[in-house]
């Protein structure tokens, strides 16, 4: 039985550790829930606590809070579940958790999939053309550093507007609550260059789509999924938490979750 502490208790963390606690993962329980606004009556734990009782932590709780406990979890000897894959994009923090140990380190597959196709493939032979076209809302694509005209040309788009393009790295960290996909993807080839990344705001959008096609040796690609977005954060589609679920029970399973 691993024992499990879920760091971020918002839109993915809530439901990660409610299914934990009520025992609905196999092989895994509930080990406690770090949270400064609280856990909404699931067992609440400081860090440390939570580091220490548990033998996988899931981070849910943000970017920043991935590149501040990460490294912290994977030295302790935890294993680290990590949700906010965007923060990837840092090559310094990837290298800290990728070759820190002895935990180890799991990316969920979040919001999109096909990741297990095209690591395949790259595995195979470096794949030359590997795009991720992403789709939601348009006042979810407005960004801080944009100017007065841009936003605008955004929050009143009648039609699909094309918000931003460029290499999957550049793209992530221009759009930081729509890398966690683009990350994912590059993650999963092996190649932040090989992997363009587009934003469009679409006022029609009422599923956030992701469109990832790719081609190589191996074969080509096209994945399109559309994902409602969660109730209570529309930033994240409703069904991350269960990518997670899926990721804890793999890990927690002799059959990897194979039911
Ligand atoms: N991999 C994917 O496909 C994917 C998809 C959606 C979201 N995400 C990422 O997952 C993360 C969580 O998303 P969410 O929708 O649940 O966000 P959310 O804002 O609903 O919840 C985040 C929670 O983390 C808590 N938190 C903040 N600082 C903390 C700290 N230092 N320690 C513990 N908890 C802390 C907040 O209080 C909040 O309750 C975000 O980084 C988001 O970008 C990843």
């Amino acid at each position: 039985m691993i024992d499990v502490a879920v760091v971020g208790c918002g839109a993915i963390g809530r439901v990660v550790a409610g299914a934990l606690h009520a025992g609905e993962v196999p092989g895994a329980r509930l080990a406690g829930v770090v949270d400064p606004r609280g856990a909404g009556g699931l067992p609440l734990l400081p860090l440390d606590e939570a580091i220490d009782r548990a033998g996988l932590v899931v981070e849910a709780a943000g970017q920043r809070v991935l590149a501040d406990i990460g490294p912290r979890v994977v030295a302790s000897g935890r294993d680290l579940l990590a949700v906010s894959v965007g923060a990837l994009t840092d090559p310094a923090l990837l290298r800290r958790l990728r070759d820190a140990g002895p935990g180890a380190v799991h990316l969920t597959t979040g919001a999109v999939g096909g990741l297990d196709l095209l690591r395949s493939a790259a595995r195979m032979a470096p794949l030359d053309r590997v795009r991720i076209v992403t789709t939601k809302r348009p006042a979810a694509l407005v960004q801080p550093w944009m100017d007065e005209d841009e936003a605008a040309r955004l929050r009143t788009a009648g039609a699909p507007v094309e918000a931003g393009r460029g290499p999957a790295r550049e793209i992530a960290a221009a759009f930081p609550r729509s890398a966690n996909v683009a990350a994912a993807v590059a993650l999963a080839v092996g190649d932040w260059d090989a992997v363009e990344a587009v934003m469009v705001g679409d006022p029609a959008a009422d599923l956030t789509s992701h469109v990832i096609t790719a081609a190589g040796a191996a074969g080509e690609y096209r994945f399109e999924i559309r994902n409602r977005p969660a109730p209570d954060n529309p930033a994240t589609s409703e069904v991350v938490p269960y990518a997670v679920l899926k990721a804890v029970e793999d890990l927690a399973t002799r059959t990897g979750g194979f039911r």
